[in-house]
């Protein structure tokens, strides 16, 4: 399944450069997805595509693209992205996500929210019913509160654990951390977690991406899946 898993993520990666048009500037997405997507853009540019420049949500990506020879441009340069396409770690019928199993969901967060348009690529083992479900809730933490932070989402109902352990912990592009944080019946409401956590002094940004996705391209054993 791992083998096939590839070969979808890949299909949907190569759907999405086709929405790529000359002269667009484009949100690069962080994981393995994204990642395709890189490439498939890259061999677009090879055939004569012309684009405007890029900009990564992580320092990963952002090296991919470097050294495919994709154009890198930056938010004082552009502030307004024509497009944005990035992988998922959980996708429900609404299309709002789960993200940040990368560890990259704050910058990914902010590359989104300056593009015009976000398109999601994913395998089809992404899709869930409840978000939540399958996949642990990143939330990324001032290291200096990650304690505090850690026990206001136990409070909440999280099982928390500190990404990486706390004698090496993962350390994000932004210097912070990361708490991932289980429900057991999963995310029963989405929208009113996300509003409570953004309380919390200390979390700078969940891997809750409600509202932000405008389309889903899901790879499968039947081809490319176009949601909505
Ligand atoms: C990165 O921080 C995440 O939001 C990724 O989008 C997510 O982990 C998807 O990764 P894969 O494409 O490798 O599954």
């Amino acid at each position: 399944q791992e083998i096939n898993r590839d070969v979808w993520k890949q299909a949907a990666s190569e759907a999405a450069a086709q929405l790529v048009e000359d002269d667009m500037l484009v949100g690069l997405g962080t994981g393995s997805t994204a990642a395709f997507f890189i490439q498939a853009l890259a061999r677009r540019m090879q055939q004569g595509l012309r684009i405007a420049g890029t900009i990564s949500s992580s320092l990963a990506s952002q090296e991919l693209a470097q050294s495919l020879h994709i154009p890198i441009t930056d938010f004082a340069t552009h502030p307004s992205l024509d497009i944005y396409i990035d992988g998922a770690d959980e996708i429900d019928s609404q299309l709002n996500l789960v993200k940040g199993g990368g560890g990259a969901l704050l910058r990914e967060k902010i590359v989104a929210s300056a593009s015009r348009r976000f398109v999601v690529i994913a395998d089809q083992l992404k899709l869930v019913q409840r978000l939540g479900q399958s996949f642990a809730l990143p939330i990324e933490a001032i290291p200096f509160a990650a304690p505090l932070v850690s026990r206001k989402l136990t409070n909440l109902g999280a099982t928390v654990k500190l990404r990486g352990g706390s004698t090496t912990p993962f350390i994000t592009d932004n210097h912070n951390v990361i708490l991932d944080c289980t429900f057991a019946d999963g995310i029963l409401d989405p929208a009113a977690l996300d509003e409570q956590l953004h309380h919390v002094v200390g979390i700078v940004e969940t891997g809750l991406f409600l509202g932000m996705a405008q389309q889903a391209l899901i790879g499968g054993p039947h081809g490319v899946q176009v949601l909505p």
